[in-house]
């Protein structure tokens, strides 16, 4: 499963950034712009930065999986690898990542609908819409509301009511590119490990003219951390930001961050990385 011959340690220390959620009660926002006056972006939520064990699962891959923790590994060299092309890698990296997401999870039908590319810049953690950095920041993409929104904007409308009838999930698969990301590599918590109604809290994002919503993350000293050190861009992890079955039997919402690893070998080149968000649809 691994090609790097050294597998890295058991586990590494870093911190992480969490949120904390407004006193008041108020539910948590945030506007996007920065306010001309204050040169901040207005939001109504703190954040809290904790020192985390980092579990590593290397040599342990398959007791992971995107059912039991929310999150899993594989193997799949991608036959795309420039990855400097929006159109390009909407052509030939999209239906590539959906064959994929098929077969790996049995679903009908899979839907890729978004992709961020990160780029990994020293002394910035600052994004934008083409050059985006490593999110230090612990979230979930999603929350319910946004998930059945994505359906709405994404799908023929003549095909929601049917669709929204069915099981479905919205799946990262996020890869390495280049080069192995041994430089900030992705943490992602064991969902059997997360308290989602203490530790997890919707946070409205505020655009010019529109309004998203992801899931804020608190910390919780019982998370498990865990990944794997030094992916490959032939490799991939799955991050399950969402499921329709929220009966406890299975992971919803896994919470993830990149992170400053102490273990990266000195001289490893920055991270470079793509995930595709995709909605995954079951008979
Ligand atoms: C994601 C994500 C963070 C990172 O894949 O959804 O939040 O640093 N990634 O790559
Ligand atoms: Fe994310």
């Amino acid at each position: 499963m691994t090609s790097s011959g050294y597998c890295g340690p058991p586990t590494t220390n870093s911190t992480l950034t969490f949120l904390t959620q407004p006193t008041d009660g108020a539910p948590a926002f945030i506007y996007v712009d920065v306010d001309p006056v204050t040169g901040e972006r207005d939001r109504n939520y703190g954040s809290l930065q904790k020192e985390v064990v980092i579990e590593n699962l290397r040599g342990q891959e398959r007791l992971y999986t995107i059912h039991n923790a929310g999150f899993q590994l594989g193997y799949h060299p991608s036959a795309h690898k420039f990855f400097k092309n929006s159109a390009e890698i909407e052509q030939e990296y999209y239906p590539e990542c959906a064959q994929l997401l098929r077969s790996v999870t049995g679903a009908k039908d899979v839907f890729i609908f978004d992709k961020t590319i990160r780029r990994r810049k020293v002394g910035t953690f600052e994004s934008t819409p083409d050059e985006r950095q490593p999110a230090a920041q612990v979230h979930v993409d999603q929350t319910y509301k946004a998930a059945l929104a994505r359906v709405h904007r994404h799908l023929p409308p003549a095909e929601v009511p049917s669709l929204l009838l069915r099981r479905f999930q919205i799946i990262n698969l996020w890869r390495p590119i280049k080069h192995p990301a041994f430089d900030w590599p992705l943490a992602v918590c064991d969902y059997r490990s997360v308290k989602p109604q203490q530790d997890l809290f919707p946070l409205t994002i505020i655009y010019p003219d529109s309004e998203g919503q992801s899931m804020g993350v608190q910390y919780n000293p019982n998370q498990k951390w865990k990944y794997f050190y030094g992916l490959t861009p032939d490799e991939y992890i799955l991050i399950k930001c969402f499921d329709t079955v929220q009966d406890g039997s299975v992971a919803v919402y896994t919470p993830h961050a990149g992170f400053e690893d102490p273990a990266t070998p000195d001289g490893s080149p920055l991270r470079e990385s793509i995930e595709v968000r995709a909605l995954v649809f079951y008979d």
